[in-house]
């Protein structure tokens, strides 16, 4: 991935963050959400289960459903923390989802607003522990993922 690379002390700070934010998953996914959706609160119309959606923010944060996109929104981060020293394995992964993400109407513009979400949601958890030092690390770990997902806007599938 062609991103700078995450010095060290970034990659040991994100790990002690996520230690902490890690073990309520879905109360700081929720709080994500929830900021996700005042910036932009047309995205929750993407979100459509049994061919429905949900006519308001409540309704679709209440939705076990949408929990269970939030449960898979950590999992990703979870999974690009635990490998932020080989983030190119996740490449291919990250390209996929981003094409799938194309496919249910979320414009790539919009993950840059997750993006803030995500630093909202973060700064809410840890307080004081969320240094200037940790924005800039999750700011870069964001921007790598976000790239390999943007690739799935941009290139045609390989090989399928
Ligand atoms: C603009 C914000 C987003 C929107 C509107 C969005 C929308 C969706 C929708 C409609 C689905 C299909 C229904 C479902 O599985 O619940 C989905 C699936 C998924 N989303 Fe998102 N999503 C967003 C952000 C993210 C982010 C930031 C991640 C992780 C970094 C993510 C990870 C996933 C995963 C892992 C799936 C399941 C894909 C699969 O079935 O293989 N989403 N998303």
């Amino acid at each position: 991935m062609e991103q700078k690379q995450l010095t060290e002390p970034q990659k040991v700070l994100i790990r002690d963050n996520w230690q902490i934010v890690s073990q309520d998953q879905i109360h700081h996914g929720t709080v994500l959400f929830t900021r996700l959706f005042e910036l932009e609160p047309d995205l929750v119309f993407l979100f459509q289960y049994n061919s429905s959606h949900f006519s308001n923010v409540q309704e679709c944060l209440g939705s076990v459903e949408f929990t269970e996109h939030i449960r898979k929104v950590m999992t990703v981060i979870d999974a690009a923390v635990n490998s932020v020293d080989s983030l190119s394995s996740l490449e291919e992964y990250l390209t996929g989802l981003g094409r799938k993400h194309r496919a249910t109407g979320v414009r790539v513009e919009s993950f840059k607003t997750v993006g803030e979400s995500l630093l909202f949601a973060l700064e809410t958890g840890l307080g004081e522990l969320f240094t200037e030092e940790a924005r800039e690390a999750w700011s870069l770990l964001y921007a790598t993922v976000v790239s390999a997902m943007s690739c799935g806007w941009y290139r045609e599938p390989q090989g399928d």
